[in-house]
């Protein structure tokens, strides 16, 4: 009897003493298991006669139900502590700002990109897409520009191979393929812009070999120079944000255009830096003019009813100018540092209307 109590003392203050489950199964197993120290005194009682049983019985039974339970008691105390340890340790504080140091950012012509279709689509236009691989046909002859003509040279065109039929796809060299694209889909009036990538054989620092365009086509009745000249200013008034800013129309030649005009923004290229709204340089934006009576011949458009007004932007040009890069090759030179300095973050992009604090050198 004596020696049960020193022994359930003994065991209690061990199970008691147990850190962790492994410990603690290590002590079950040495008094409980088969072969433990409560199961040989079990196994004596076989042993007893019928009285010592009864006297010995019961108590030896109290004993073992009790270390039992004294055992799981510690068991669900060890698990809820570590438990509580874990959630600790796995607790998130939502207080603390999160880790933006891989965030990726806005590329500044996707934001231009957006920015002019913003523009374009509030005075009425709407946005046509087309391929970058493009047949001969959309992108040269159909433009009034046939085979042969010097005018293809002025586009230094990547051609793919010729197919068995002889005809060979381009890489676009401009967007007015889309002009071709969208007279032939519907029915006039049209008014739309079509911004995308275009490519041509070219380097240097207001080259490259892919570049962005944007380009408008307007065809109704009625149609004059002036809607077009309204158009450009209006579009660069809203998109630098400058009341009076400096557009020079230069006369120039374009096959599917007549007459055809270059347009050039006033400027300063100083220090590495261009500046829109000071100087006295100029950086050619866009090509436009009115549609060529050829080009509505073409889609079948009769051009004594119909008439209308084109032209493809640079979107990297309008670019450097807002944000103030000189070089345009930067733009796509993949400089992670570049990209996070002149990127924008998703969700803190300049509306139309709050974005001047960020224009670079715009009065
Ligand atoms: N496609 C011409 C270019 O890329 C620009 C242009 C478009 C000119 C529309 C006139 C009309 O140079």
């Amino acid at each position: 009897m004596q020696d049960l109590q020193t022994l359930e003392k003994e065991i209690s203050a061990n199970i008691e003493a147990a850190v962790d489950i492994d410990s603690l199964e290590d002590i079950r197993i040495s008094e409980l298991g088969k072969k433990g120290r409560v199961s040989l005194l079990m196994r004596e009682l076989g042993t007893m006669t019928p009285e010592e049983k009864k006297a010995f019985g019961p108590k030896l039974n109290a004993l073992k139900n009790g270390l039992n339970n004294a055992i799981q008691d510690r068991k669900n105390i060890l698990e809820a502590e570590i438990l509580n340890i874990k959630l600790l340790s796995e607790s998130l504080d939502i207080s603390l700002s999160s880790a933006t140091e891989d965030a990726g950012s806005i590329h500044p012509i996707s934001q231009v990109m957006d920015e002019v279709t913003e523009i374009f689509t509030e005075m009425g236009f709407s946005v046509a897409e087309g391929p970058e691989i493009e047949n001969d046909f959309y992108n040269f002859t159909a433009l009034n520009i046939p085979e042969e003509h010097p005018a293809r040279q002025m586009h230094d065109t990547f051609y793919f191979p010729k197919d068995e039929e002889g005809n060979r796809k381009v890489l676009r060299t401009h967007t007015s393929p889309m002009q071709i694209r969208t007279m032939m889909e519907g029915e006039p009036p049209y008014r739309i812009i079509a911004p995308g990538r275009t490519y041509r054989n070219d380097s240097d620092a207001t080259h490259t070999p892919m570049f962005h365009q944007v380009e408008a086509l307007v065809i109704d009745k009625s149609i004059h120079m002036g809607h077009l000249k309204w158009c450009i200013e209006e579009f660069s008034r809203k998109f630098f944000e400058i009341d009076d800013v400096k557009i020079r129309f230069r006369p120039s030649y374009f096959p599917f255009t007549e007459p055809s005009a270059e347009v050039d923004i006033g400027c300063s290229f100083k220090n590495g830096e261009v500046l829109i709204g000071e100087g006295d340089d100029w950086l050619e934006i866009m090509g436009c003019g009115m549609v060529n009576e050829k080009v509505l011949e073409n889609v079948n458009l009769d051009p004594k009813e119909y008439q209308g007004f084109a032209f493809g932007m640079g979107l990297d040009r309008i670019s450097m100018l807002k944000w103030g890069i000189p070089d345009l090759r930067d733009f796509f030179a993949a400089d992670l540092r570049w990209l996070k300095h002149y990127g924008f973050q998703a969700l803190d992009i300049p509306s139309l209307s709050t974005r001047s604090s960020t224009i670079k050198g715009s009065k």
